[in-house]
């Protein structure tokens, strides 16, 4: 079966959804996810979207603050854009619907988190995210132009490559027809022929074994672009929040924002001691490069798996009414965060790099634009600020959408597109491989491509990536496509960007810890 659209989006979360309802004035949208309509890192953001909106705060502050996170090495000229433009996006999703929390005074209840300088943290308690896909969805739900296919696997964009004609990285020129994707419900793979692909796939926390996202964040689009020889950059640079709650058999990882640092919690060692003002004068609400390394320090040196965070000066009123999630899921595990202190731990949490594009979310396979966590803009450099992502994705999804609608007009559908080949291939015998492949390899990230990371470490990962990746490729060719094996491909695509590009990087940056690099800057 084949169908055509103006407009392909791969993702309901907060980047395909807001671009969604844009290009929809334009024409023909479809929107695809893999899992039901509302799984997506999105739904889970807790603390909130970070804008400037009263002084003392400026935009030079934000400005600031993003580029000293981002370690000296984010692209200033994005990071200006993003702020400045964000505020006029952040008042759209204001008028969709999303409610953010007020005062008493009816002004923005603003949070504080790591490395900001400013109470700045618009949100809604502690679900900012579910609040802003709910918002969406409703959104979504109204247009006539949208149509959202839940339950469809998108497996690789359409390239000359299907056409039978080579293309090669370097040679550049590489456009894009649309994708080939897996229906869930029927187990056929469609193709979707589309004038413009917007990639807005989310993240990739579960190339680890500890991660604070859901099991939907396995890097489809990263690799798929990877796959139709786009570029992709920065994939060093993995965020591990500081305080992900720690709970050895729970997967995903339920999160303790960094907004309770932010209304005055402190970290504390398993013996109680303070030790953060060891690291950083600005002490728990430190950059979280810093804070994540110095957990794991003091986790390496003590031999406890976890540190302790210590909510107990927080008013218990000022807590209740802003983290009742946290506080709901801490009771249910026996701690009340008044009286006791709880065992937190790092986990893989953002993906900085990504996709690389332009100003306006334009890769370099043509027809193709990317947004949201999938990308890599410029905006964060060595280390993302805490809660600029949300923010990032609707400035680059409305950018995308403005530079996609003048140019959508001008392209034509192919009439030669080839269905998916599936020639040679038999239903899989057995699963486990793929499931002991998929665990091995969030092992060996854990274990090898963490916080801080060496030399031996990153061959022995990369060496242990390609008997994982010879297998899953000798399985692929015979095999009928299945998610299971369609993520661990892709899952094992970004692993080996990782590595390459940590080993690559001869120097010391934000995110990226190399323990045999000499230091090039003051942060340990
Ligand atoms: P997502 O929201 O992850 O959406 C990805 C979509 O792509 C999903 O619909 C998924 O099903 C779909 N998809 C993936 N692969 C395929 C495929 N092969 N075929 C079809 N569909 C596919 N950021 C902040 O700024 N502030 C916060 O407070 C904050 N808190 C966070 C808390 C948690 C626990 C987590 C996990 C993240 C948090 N973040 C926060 C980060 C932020 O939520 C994400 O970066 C952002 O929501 C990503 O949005 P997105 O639209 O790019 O992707
Ligand atoms: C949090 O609430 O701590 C998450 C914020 C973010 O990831 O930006």
């Amino acid at each position: 079966m084949q169908q055509k659209i103006d407009f392909l989006i791969i993702g309901s979360g907060i980047a395909g959804l807001s671009y969604a309802l844009k290009v929809a004035n334009h024409g023909k949208v479809l929107v695809i996810t893999k899992a039901n309509r509302d799984e997506t890192n999105t739904k889970y953001a807790q603390g909130g979207i970070a804008a400037v909106t009263y002084a003392p705060d400026s935009i030079e502050k934000h400005i600031a603050d993003t580029l000293d996170a981002g370690d000296g090495i984010c692209d200033e000229k994005i990071v200006r854009m993003v702020i400045t433009e964000g505020i006029e996006r952040i008042e759209e999703l204001i008028l969709w619907g999303t409610d953010f929390d007020k005062n008493e005074e009816g002004t923005f209840d603003l949070a504080r988190e790591g490395g900001h300088s400013e109470n700045r943290i618009l949100h809604h308690k502690d679900r900012t995210g579910a609040e802003i896909e709910r918002t969406l969805l409703e959104q979504i739900n109204k247009h006539p132009n949208i149509e959202l296919h839940t339950h469809l696997f998108a497996l690789d964009l359409i390239t000359q490559h299907h056409l039978g004609q080579e293309v090669s990285r370097s040679s550049g020129g590489i456009e894009c027809y649309g994708v080939y994707a897996l229906n869930l419900k029927t187990n056929k793979v469609e193709t979707i022929q589309s004038k413009i692909t917007l990639v807005a796939t989310g993240g990739a926390g579960q190339l680890y074994r500890t991660t604070t996202n859901p099991k939907i964040a396995t890097g489809d689009g990263v690799a798929m672009v990877y796959r139709a020889k786009g570029t992709v950059r920065d994939m060093e640079f993995i965020q591990f929040h500081p305080t992900g709650l720690y709970h050895p058999t729970e997967s995903p990882c339920f999160l303790i924002s960094e907004a309770v640092r932010g209304a005055g919690a402190i970290l504390r060692t398993k013996d109680g001691e303070e030790f953060m003002q060891h690291y950083d004068d600005r002490a728990s609400l430190a950059p979280r490069d810093i804070v994540a390394r110095a957990i794991d320090n003091e986790i390496k040196k003590s031999g406890a798996e976890f540190v302790f965070l210590d909510c107990t000066m927080i008013d218990k009123t000022h807590f209740e009414t802003h983290f009742p999630t946290i506080l709901k899921k801490c009771l249910r595990m026996g701690i009340d965060p008044m009286k006791d202190f709880i065992p937190v731990a790092p986990a893989a949490h953002y993906l900085c790099g990504g996709i690389s594009v332009d100003e306006n979310g334009c890769s370099d396979i043509k027809n193709v634009y990317a947004a949201g966590e999938c990308a890599r803009t410029g905006l964060h450099g060595g280390n993302r600020l805490a809660s600029n992502s949300l923010l990032e994705a609707l400035v680059f999804s409305h950018r995308a959408y403005r530079h996609g609608v003048s140019a959508f007009t001008e392209i034509n559908f192919k009439d030669n597109i080839p269905d998916w080949n599936a020639e040679g291939t038999s239903a899989p015998k057995e699963m486990i491989l793929i499931t002991e492949n998929r665990r091995e390899l969030q092992s060996l990230m854990t274990n090898y491509v963490g916080i801080v990371r060496n030399n031996t470490r990153l061959k022995r990962a990369l060496d242990r990536l390609r008997i994982i990746y010879g297998e899953t490729e000798a399985l692929y060719e015979r095999t009928i496509v299945s998610p299971a094996l369609c993520e661990l491909r892709n899952m094992i695509n970004l692993s080996y960007l990782v590595v390459k590009a940590a080993m690559a990087r001869t120097e010391n940056r934000g995110l990226h810890y190399n323990s045999d690099l000499v230091d090039s800057n003051s942060k340990k």
